[in-house]
């Protein structure tokens, strides 16, 4: 007879490398069963098989493109209907790293379907059972480079910048319930995304770069000690705090119903 999981069962999107295998992994290990998304189906077979056997967990994977709208339907169904999901781990994305004009429509439209339309899905998807229960955990992987814009990373920054905004909203609805939203925000890491997104890992400054190991560990630190915005690699933390002082007085200093003196206008 199988037991029910008291921790239930957590959805990571782009599981089948990178960081989100890594995810599946560690959340397997604090005995979470799993549902494992991507499109590499036989990647998502092998690690479902190590990690139930490693660990003792249910481990199932959904094969879906998260850049085709009915894939992210079937996904979306699955957070909506089982009722056994209690995190979900919206990991996938995709990079291209190019000046605008050399980025593709494809590429544009791939980053923008799955970084941005298939995050907010499948968000939409688990919320209700979420707060029907006030419990849960979504974790949105962002990254450094929603705060910063490379004259290569124009699109890729944009789409970031959505998930960092999202999050923060999401974060500011859902306070006062059981439902914790975490924004991860990682730098450089080390993980096949570089090469798919034409800048080559082995170019980068290897100091700079992080294992994906690392990253996830010092993530899931930062959600044990409740942390809203992880910045797995940041060391001074009040980096993160005067970056938010300085948006609040931005915004205030925006609420002025003037325009601003330099402009040389007279006041009406
Ligand atoms: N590596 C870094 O330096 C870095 C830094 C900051 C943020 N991030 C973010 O971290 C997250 C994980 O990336 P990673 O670095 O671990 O890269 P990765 O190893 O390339 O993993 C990306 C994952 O996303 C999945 N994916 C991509 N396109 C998909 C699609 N159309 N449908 C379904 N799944 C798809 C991939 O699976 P399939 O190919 O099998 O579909 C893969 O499992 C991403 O959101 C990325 O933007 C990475």
């Amino acid at each position: 007879m199988s037991s029910v999981n008291t921790l239930g069962t957590a959805v990571v999107t782009g599981a089948s490398s990178g960081l989100g295998a890594v995810y599946a992994d560690r959340l397997a290990s604090r005995g979470h069963d799993l549902i494992l998304v991507a499109r590499r189906v036989e990647r998502l077979g092998v690690l479902a098989k190590s990690l139930a056997e490693k660990y003792g967990v249910a481990v199932r994977a959904i094969a879906a493109d998260l850049s085709v709208p009915e894939d992210v339907s079937r996904v979306a169904t699955e957070l909506e209907t089982n009722p056994s999901i209690t995190m979900l781990v919206n990991n996938a994305g995709v990079s291209t790293l190019a000046p605008v004009l050399d980025t593709t429509k494809d590429k544009v439209d791939a980053m923008d379907k799955v970084n941005v339309t298939a995050l907010t899905e499948l968000t939409y998807a688990v919320l209700p059972q979420f707060k029907q229960r006030n419990h849960g955990a979504i974790i949105n992987i962002a990254s450094v480079l929603s705060l910063h814009i490379l004259p290569i990373s124009t699109v890729y920054s944009a789409t970031k910048g959505y998930v960092m905004n999202f999050t923060r909203g999401l974060q500011q609805e859902l306070a006062d319930t059981g439902i914790t939203v975490q924004l991860v925000l990682p730098a450089s890491t080390a993980t096949e995304l570089w090469d798919l997104s034409g800048v080559p890992l082995a170019q980068l400054d290897q100091a700079t770069v992080m294992s994906a190991q690392d990253c996830v560990d010092a993530a899931l630190a930062g959600l044990d000690q409740g942390e809203l915005v992880t910045l797995p690699s940041v060391e001074d933390k009040t980096l993160w705090e005067q970056f938010d002082t300085a948006r609040l007085a931005l915004f205030a200093g925006g609420r002025s119903g003037k325009p601003a003196s330099r402009y040389g206008l007279k006041n009406t």
